[in-house]
This record gives structure tokens, sequence and C-alpha cells, in this order.
């Protein structure tokens, strides 16, 4: 291990015998932390090339279970995104996608930092759950072209070891890391293609989009040498997505979008991604025909049933899709205003997500419980205009305490000037 440290520190490329041997060491627990540490560190310097990062996946992937769907017919097409502020669209696009035939067999992730996670939003839905054993799992694909579920099994413990040792030794924020974190998940879950979501910019975990191009790149290119076909989307981060942010606001404006009533950025990103991944499952030859094809499947119903019928094969109780005031509400729903006469310009959206998280939305620590209907509604966005005393958000909690933390950070986080900020694109590049 001494001398994989040496070579790295040295500016020097990694042989594939030495990445097995690290991921291999360590997983074992015959590496101790200080040394995978450093070498890590090493890495975050000297960074890895191409060969050095697929190496890497691969490494991790065969580090515990991999996923067989060979016994699911059709091509299974997976979506990730790299996580974001009001990103809900999973839950809208798995099920457009299935209601046209294209099998997506997914594992989700939970809340991380200030993002939300898939698992929390889809288990507001009262009676729904996401711990579904790998034959039930398989069962609900194939009778419904879809299902939803939490990691099972022993999937990449190595990314488990490995991520919680970056999260404390600042290696966190590294292309080569984050690229083999996500990918080796990806492999390891056994989708036959696979569609990226690089969120970037202020609320993205890459803030900078040259840096999200470069990501991009790279776990495209990870995914090709794997044998996966990958295309990646860059998606702009710089304002939440939608209106909702919070577990059963973000349900419920989803059941809008899927009505063909969602907010518009929302319903285009959604259309967006859906047609890459028809193109993805060769249910569709080009993009144009995928999006048409996508909303064709929210105007028709088809998407809306499609979603129903996942949600009660998972055990959810449908009634709450159908009649949504039947989620209730947190008993405090504060108003903020615009202080002045303007445009709502910059926003931080890491705040955003932090204040929601401050609400009750997500868990401040590993075990925390979650307030399913805490969160924010979004009135105004980027670019909008406002008058004086008008009512730009409301913020959702069940606990005063929860209030006084978040007011501060959410109001810190919206800039009001004078001029309408440049407009941005909802979509920056395409890898
Ligand atoms: N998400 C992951 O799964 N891994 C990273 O390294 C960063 C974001």
């Amino acid at each position: 291990m001494y001398d994989i440290i040496e070579h790295k520190r040295d500016g020097r490329a990694l042989s594939p015998e030495e990445i097995s041997y690290f991921v291999q060491g360590y997983v074992a627990g015959e590496i101790p932390d200080y040394q995978a540490s450093a070498l890590l560190m090493a890495i975050f310097l000297r960074g890895m090339d191409a060969r050095e990062t697929a190496a890497l996946t691969l490494a991790m992937e065969h580090s515990g279970d991999v996923v067989d769907l060979s016994g699911l017919e059709g091509i299974k097409v997976d979506k990730h995104s790299t996580g974001g502020v009001g990103d809900k669209t999973s839950l809208a696009v798995v099920p457009i996608v299935a209601s046209l035939g294209v099998p997506v067999a997914k594992m989700s992730g939970r809340g991380l930092g200030h993002t939300g996670g898939t698992l929390d939003k889809l288990e507001s839905i009262p009676g729904l759950t996401t711990g579904i054993d790998r034959e039930r799992f398989f069962h609900i694909v194939r009778e419904h072209g879809a299902a939803i579920i939490g990691q099972t099994g022993n999937l990449v413990p190595a990314d488990k070891l490995i991520y919680a040792l970056r999260d404390v030794t600042a290696t966190v924020d590294s292309i080569p890391l984050i690229a083999s974190s996500i990918m080796s998940k990806k492999l390891a879950a056994g989708s036959d293609r696979i569609l990226l979501d690089v969120k970037t910019g202020s609320g993205a975990f890459m803030k900078d989009l040259d840096a999200a191009i470069d990501l991009a790149r790279a776990m495209v290119s990870i995914g090709e040498e794997a044998g996966r076909e990958t295309v990646a989307l860059i998606t702009n981060m710089n304002r939440p997505l939608g209106h909702a942010i919070g577990n059963a606001l973000e349900v419920i404006e989803v059941v809008e979008t899927l009505r063909g009533h969602g907010p518009e950025d929302l319903a285009r990103e959604c259309c967006a991604l859906a047609a890459e991944m028809l193109v993805l499952g060769e249910r569709a030859s080009t993009i144009d025909e995928g999006r048409a094809l996508a909303e064709q499947a929210i105007a028709n119903g088809s998407a809306f049933r499609k979603l129903c019928e996942i949600v009660a094969a998972q055990g959810g109780d449908v009634g709450y899709l159908e009649d949504r005031s039947r989620f209730g509400r947190d008993a405090i729903a504060h108003e903020v205003a615009a202080p002045r006469d303007g445009y709502l310009g910059a926003i931080d959206t890491t705040a955003v997500g932090t204040a929601s998280v401050e609400l009750g939305a997500g868990r401040e620590k590993k075990d925390d419980p979650i307030d399913h209907l805490a969160g924010i509604t979004l009135l105004k966005n980027r670019g909008d205009a406002v008058r004086a005393g008008e009512t730009v958000a409301v913020l959702h909690t069940a606990d005063a305490e929860h209030l006084s933390r978040a007011l501060p950070t959410f109001q810190a986080a919206l800039t009001f000037q004078e001029n309408e900020p440049e407009p941005e694109p909802l979509l920056f590049a395409r890898v």
C-alpha cells in the first residue's frame, strides 16, 4: 500500500492490479483508514486518467453483489441524478417511460445533504414500501414495467466505506472519485443502458458548468468501457426545479405534472429526460420522437395511470394520488414576502435545500425522522417579477423552532434586484 500511495503522490498512473489491491484490501479491513485516506488525497490532488477511473469503478462494482436483470425482458434503462433541490424528475419519468414499454428496475437513494431523495419522497405515500426483496422487485417490474426500491443486498460495499472516508477527509469533490462512486452503483444495479442527469449550478454538488461536463464525460466513458450505453444531460440547478421542495409536496407536484398541470420547467425537463430514455430503450428513434411520445403519455393519462399502478404494486394507497388533499398540511404555513419591487435574481439553491431540511423535510443526522409534509412552496422563481409585500414562498413545518432556524436560511438565499436577470437554459449540454 505504501508503494501505491507513493506512485499516486508522484503523479504516476496506477495499474488495475494496484487499484483492485487497494479496493479489495480496504473492504476486507486489511488496509487501515490512514493509508486509504492518504491515497484518496493523492487521487484528489493528482487526478486519475480514464483507464484508472474505469479500473477503480470496476473494482468497486465487484466489491459486493451485482444485480442480474437478464431474466427481465426488454432493454432495461436506468436513470440517475447527481442530486438537486426540488428534483422529483425520477417520480415522473419512470412511469412515463414504463407506460411506453421501456422497463425500469430502479434502485434509488435517500436525501443527501441539502438534496432530496426519491425514496423519502415515495414513502410519503401511506402504505408504500421501498424495502422490497429481489424476487418481488422482479415480479413488479415484470407485471407493471417498473419499480423503485432502496438498495438491496450487499451492493458496492467499497463505496459505502470510501464515501464515508471521503466525507471526513475533504476528498468528496474529485471527478474520478465521484464518477467511480456513482457509476460503480449504476453498473452493479444491472441495467443495460444508463441516463445520467448531471446537475450544475448553485444547488448542485458541481457548481461549475465545465466541471459538470468533465464529470459527465468521465461517467459516460466508464459506462461505454463497461459495455453499457450511457448518455448524460447537464441540467440547470441555479434554481429549484418546479415549485415544490419537500417530500409529499413533491409527490403532489409530480401528480399535477402527470395530469398535464405541472410547472412548465419541470414538465419540460421530465419530457427531455424521458425522451433520452425512450431512445436508449429503442422505443423512439430520435429525441424529438421520444419527447412527443412522452408528451402524449402525459396528455392521454397513461403515465399517471402507470404511476398509480406502480404505487399500488408497492403497497401505496392510490387514493392519495387521486385526492391530493388527503395528504393534509403541516400546522405552520409561513408566508415569505418580497422586500421590494423588482425581480427575483440569483438564488443560493443549496441554501434553499438546507432550509427545507431545517423545516423537517430532510435529515441532519443519519437516523433523524422525516416530516413528510414539511418543505417549501415557491410561488416565484429566478427571473420572475415581484411586487413589494407579495408572497414569494410558503414554508411548511410542524414545529415553530424549525421555522425559526429555516426562515433566515431561506431569506438569505434569495436576491431581489431591479433588473430582470439574464434567462438561463434548463438544459446546458448533452454528452
Ligand atoms: N453521489 C454519489 O453517489 N457519490 C459521490 O461521490 C457524489 C454524489
